[in-house]
């Protein structure tokens, strides 16, 4: 699935994004250091061919939700997390090909993306609302038939895990349905749980690079490009699942069992050795469905 095909307008978007973040993203954002760094440049990476996206799952999206669409039981939908419009625009074109017109809301903790999605939806006629909000403390006062996001569970530390997945449950309205993507890699270390320094000072080169053969996706030159790469490599980090049974178990205790469960295994644009969290690096992906349960 290409950008192309979900009538994104990255460019634009990126250009806003930068604009926007130093004005709207939250000082409590990312790591207490403000999200201004990650929400300035995420559409800017995807521009560059160098964030880790939806697009990538997009078979697994577009078959599972697709046929969420076609059954007619999953009306009202729920994006938990999004760094731009991207993950909307994946769940708003599997509904448009069967017909349908699903009612969305989408929660972020910020509003820089949420400007994003709400803008998209205006151009595309979606019925959308946005909502600030820790997912944490989100109390929606109805229940929605689908929640959906993309590699957003594997943001949260492992101990506040179970405290999303119970999160999701109470916003389900029983037999309701979620359908996600996340991380497995049993290498990972509580020692570095982001970029390490020869992975973090060859991502800011490889963005420069980038920057340098493309264009710059917004204001700036190579070096503040290098310089925004290696904020970004500082900061990130992930918290990815040891093996698919931590994962399946998680969600079997809040009350979400899991349906189907894939393993997918993917190169990326960039290097293990050039990338870290949040970036087109390889990886092995669990794509998940869980019903709500009780
Ligand atoms: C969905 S995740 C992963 C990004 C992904 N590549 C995508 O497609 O959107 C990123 C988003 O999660 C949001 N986020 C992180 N922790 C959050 C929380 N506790 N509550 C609400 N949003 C949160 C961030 O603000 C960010 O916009």
């Amino acid at each position: 699935v290409s950008a192309g095909e979900l009538d994104e307008q990255l460019a634009p978007a990126a250009a806003l994004a930068s604009e926007l973040a130093p004005v709207l993203c939250t000082p409590a954002g990312e790591g207490g250091a403000g999200c201004a760094w990650y929400h300035a440049l995420y559409p800017s990476l995807r521009v560059l061919g160098l964030a880790a996206t939806p697009e990538r799952h997009g078979a697994f999206y577009d078959e599972v939700i697709g046929s969420l669409a076609r059954g007619g039981a999953h009306r009202r939908i729920a994006v938990t997390g999004a760094a731009d419009a991207g993950m909307l625009a994946h769940v708003l074109r599997a509904y448009r090909r069967e017909g349908a017109h699903p009612r969305i809301d989408v929660i972020d903790r910020c509003a820089t993306p949420l400007r994003l999605c709400a803008d998209y939806a205006a151009r595309t006629a979606a019925d959308v609302r946005t909502v600030v909000s820790d997912v944490l403390g989100w109390t929606p006062t109805e229940r929605f038939d689908l929640i959906t996001t993309h590699a957003f569970i594997g943001m949260f530390p492992h101990a506040q895990q179970p405290r999303l997945a119970a999160r999701w449950r109470r916003a389900l309205r029983s037999g309701g349905t979620l359908v996600s993507v996340a991380r497995v890699d049993p290498a990972w270390t509580a020692a570095c749980p982001g970029f390490s320094a020869p992975q973090a000072a060859a991502f800011r080169d490889l963005v420069a690079g980038r920057v340098r053969e493309r264009g710059a996706p917004a204001d700036g030159d190579e070096r503040s490009w290098a310089a925004r790469a290696s904020a970004y490599a500082r900061r990130m980090r992930s918290f990815p699942f040891a093996s698919v049974e931590a994962l399946v178990t998680l969600l079997a205790d809040a009350g979400l069992a899991v349906d189907r469960l894939d393993l997918a295994h993917f190169e990326g644009h960039a290097r293990a050795d050039q990338s870290g969290p949040g970036t087109h690096r390889p990886g092995t992906f669990a794509h998940f469905v869980a019903t709500a349960i009780g």
